[in-house]
Protein backbone atom coordinates (compact mmCIF):
# COMPACT_ATOMS: atom_id res chain seq x y z
CA UNK A 1 0.00 0.00 0.00
CA UNK A 2 1.43 3.36 -1.22
CA UNK A 3 1.29 5.75 1.81
CA UNK A 4 1.73 9.97 1.47
CA UNK A 5 2.95 11.88 4.32
CA UNK A 6 1.79 15.22 4.20
CA UNK A 7 2.73 17.91 7.01
CA UNK A 8 3.12 21.68 7.96
CA UNK A 9 5.44 22.81 11.04
CA UNK A 10 6.72 26.11 12.41
CA UNK A 11 9.08 24.65 14.90
CA UNK A 12 9.82 21.58 14.00
CA UNK A 13 7.74 18.73 16.07
CA UNK A 14 4.88 17.96 13.20
CA UNK A 15 7.88 17.27 10.80
CA UNK A 16 9.83 14.81 13.51
CA UNK A 17 6.07 12.68 13.81
CA UNK A 18 6.35 12.58 9.79
CA UNK A 19 9.32 11.19 9.71
CA UNK A 20 8.83 9.09 12.34
CA UNK A 21 6.12 7.58 10.52
CA UNK A 22 8.03 7.39 7.10
CA UNK A 23 10.88 5.35 8.88
CA UNK A 24 8.12 2.73 10.17
CA UNK A 25 5.93 2.81 6.22
CA UNK A 26 8.00 0.54 3.48
CA UNK A 27 6.05 2.32 1.00
CA UNK A 28 6.16 5.36 2.13
CA UNK A 29 6.67 9.71 0.20
CA UNK A 30 7.39 12.38 2.96
CA UNK A 31 6.24 16.10 1.55
CA UNK A 32 6.11 19.09 3.29
CA UNK A 33 1.95 20.90 2.44
CA UNK A 34 3.90 23.50 0.57
CA UNK A 35 5.67 21.28 -2.19
CA UNK A 36 4.10 19.91 -5.11
CA UNK A 37 2.92 15.87 -5.00
CA UNK A 38 -0.11 13.93 -6.50
CA UNK A 39 -2.33 12.52 -4.14
CA UNK A 40 -3.85 10.19 -6.77
CA UNK A 41 -1.27 7.90 -6.79
CA UNK A 42 -1.43 6.56 -3.14
CA UNK A 43 -4.26 4.53 -1.57
CA UNK A 44 -3.65 6.17 2.07
CA UNK A 45 -2.69 9.94 3.62
CA UNK A 46 -1.16 10.76 6.28
CA UNK A 47 -1.49 14.58 7.41
CA UNK A 48 0.40 16.50 10.27
CA UNK A 49 -0.84 19.29 11.24
CA UNK A 50 -0.07 21.74 14.34
CA UNK A 51 -2.50 23.77 16.65
CA UNK A 52 -1.27 27.02 17.93
CA UNK A 53 -3.62 29.55 19.39
CA UNK A 54 -6.66 27.31 19.13
CA UNK A 55 -6.35 26.51 15.53
CA UNK A 56 -5.01 24.12 13.10
CA UNK A 57 -2.77 25.03 10.56
CA UNK A 58 -4.24 27.13 7.46
CA UNK A 59 -2.40 24.86 4.68
CA UNK A 60 -4.00 21.72 6.55
CA UNK A 61 -7.43 23.19 6.23
CA UNK A 62 -7.34 24.52 3.04
CA UNK A 63 -5.76 20.93 2.06
CA UNK A 64 -8.24 18.70 3.38
CA UNK A 65 -11.15 21.27 1.78
CA UNK A 66 -9.82 21.06 -1.58
CA UNK A 67 -9.37 17.42 -1.41
CA UNK A 68 -12.04 16.46 0.19
CA UNK A 69 -13.96 14.70 -2.20
CA UNK A 70 -10.76 12.14 -3.17
CA UNK A 71 -9.83 11.78 0.76
CA UNK A 72 -13.17 10.50 1.39
CA UNK A 73 -12.37 7.52 -1.05
CA UNK A 74 -8.76 6.67 0.58
CA UNK A 75 -7.78 5.88 3.97
CA UNK A 76 -7.18 9.22 5.78
CA UNK A 77 -4.86 9.57 9.30
CA UNK A 78 -4.68 12.84 10.97
CA UNK A 79 -1.82 13.88 13.58
CA UNK A 80 -2.27 17.04 14.84
CA UNK A 81 0.67 18.01 17.64
CA UNK A 82 -0.50 20.22 20.68
CA UNK A 83 0.35 20.47 24.37
CA UNK A 84 -3.62 20.92 25.62
CA UNK A 85 -5.94 18.08 24.91
CA UNK A 86 -9.15 20.35 24.81
CA UNK A 87 -7.96 22.74 22.50
CA UNK A 88 -6.83 19.79 19.57
CA UNK A 89 -10.64 18.41 20.31
CA UNK A 90 -11.98 21.45 19.83
CA UNK A 91 -9.64 22.71 16.93
CA UNK A 92 -10.62 19.49 15.65
CA UNK A 93 -14.19 20.17 15.49
CA UNK A 94 -14.19 23.32 14.55
CA UNK A 95 -11.91 23.21 10.93
CA UNK A 96 -12.89 19.71 10.09
CA UNK A 97 -15.65 19.69 7.82
CA UNK A 98 -18.13 16.80 9.88
CA UNK A 99 -17.40 14.38 6.86
CA UNK A 100 -14.40 14.23 7.01
CA UNK A 101 -13.53 14.18 10.74
CA UNK A 102 -15.64 11.15 11.10
CA UNK A 103 -14.08 9.55 8.23
CA UNK A 104 -10.53 9.99 9.37
CA UNK A 105 -8.23 8.20 11.99
CA UNK A 106 -7.26 11.21 14.27
CA UNK A 107 -4.46 10.88 17.01
CA UNK A 108 -2.64 13.27 19.33
CA UNK A 109 1.17 12.19 19.07
CA UNK A 110 1.86 15.31 21.58
CA UNK A 111 3.84 18.52 20.88
CA UNK A 112 7.03 20.35 21.93
CA UNK A 113 7.92 24.21 22.47
CA UNK A 114 11.58 25.37 23.20
CA UNK A 115 11.40 29.01 24.53
CA UNK A 116 14.77 30.02 22.65
CA UNK A 117 13.12 29.80 19.35
CA UNK A 118 10.38 31.83 20.54
CA UNK A 119 10.18 35.54 19.97
CA UNK A 120 8.76 37.65 22.91
CA UNK A 121 5.35 38.08 21.71
CA UNK A 122 5.10 34.09 20.93
CA UNK A 123 6.17 33.64 24.53
CA UNK A 124 3.58 35.41 25.59
CA UNK A 125 0.59 34.22 23.95
CA UNK A 126 1.88 30.59 24.84
CA UNK A 127 1.71 31.58 28.41
CA UNK A 128 -1.80 33.22 28.27
CA UNK A 129 -3.17 30.30 26.14
CA UNK A 130 -1.88 27.20 27.91
CA UNK A 131 0.20 28.60 30.87
CA UNK A 132 3.54 26.66 28.95
CA UNK A 133 6.40 28.55 30.82
CA UNK A 134 9.58 26.30 30.08
CA UNK A 135 10.42 23.67 27.42
CA UNK A 136 8.31 21.06 27.23
CA UNK A 137 7.75 17.92 25.20
CA UNK A 138 5.71 15.06 24.95
CA UNK A 139 5.77 12.30 22.16
CA UNK A 140 4.01 9.44 21.63
CA UNK A 141 5.50 7.43 19.32
CA UNK A 142 2.63 4.64 20.04
CA UNK A 143 -0.02 6.52 19.31
CA UNK A 144 1.34 7.01 15.89
CA UNK A 145 1.86 3.41 15.05
CA UNK A 146 -2.16 3.53 15.51
CA UNK A 147 -2.22 5.19 11.92
CA UNK A 148 0.58 2.84 10.62
CA UNK A 149 -2.02 -0.28 10.48
CA UNK A 150 -5.74 1.34 10.58
CA UNK A 151 -7.91 0.35 7.87
C1 LIG B 1 2.76 30.61 20.04
C2 LIG B 1 2.28 29.23 20.33
C3 LIG B 1 0.94 29.00 20.51
C4 LIG B 1 0.47 27.70 20.82
N1 LIG B 1 -0.85 27.52 21.00
C5 LIG B 1 -1.29 26.30 21.37
C6 LIG B 1 -2.66 26.10 21.64
O1 LIG B 1 -3.50 26.99 21.50
N2 LIG B 1 -3.04 24.85 22.04
C7 LIG B 1 -2.17 23.82 22.18
O2 LIG B 1 -2.59 22.73 22.55
N3 LIG B 1 -0.85 23.97 21.88
C8 LIG B 1 -0.40 25.18 21.49
N4 LIG B 1 0.92 25.36 21.21
C9 LIG B 1 1.82 24.21 21.27
C10 LIG B 1 2.06 23.66 19.87
O3 LIG B 1 0.91 22.98 19.40
C11 LIG B 1 3.25 22.69 19.91
O4 LIG B 1 4.39 23.46 20.20
C12 LIG B 1 3.46 21.90 18.62
O5 LIG B 1 4.43 20.92 18.85
C13 LIG B 1 3.86 22.80 17.48
O6 LIG B 1 4.13 22.03 16.35
P1 LIG B 1 5.36 22.37 15.38
O7 LIG B 1 6.63 22.22 16.20
O8 LIG B 1 5.25 21.37 14.30
O9 LIG B 1 5.19 23.78 14.88
C14 LIG B 1 1.39 26.62 20.90
C15 LIG B 1 2.75 26.86 20.68
C16 LIG B 1 3.20 28.15 20.40
C17 LIG B 1 4.66 28.37 20.17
Amino acid sequence: MKVLILYDTKHGFTKKCARYLNDKLSESCIYELSEIFDILEFDKILLGSYIYMGEISRKAVDFLKTHRKILLKKELGIFCSALDKNDYLNALQKSLEPEIFYHAKIVLPGGSVKLEELNFFDKRKLKKRINVTENTEEFYPNILDELIDFK
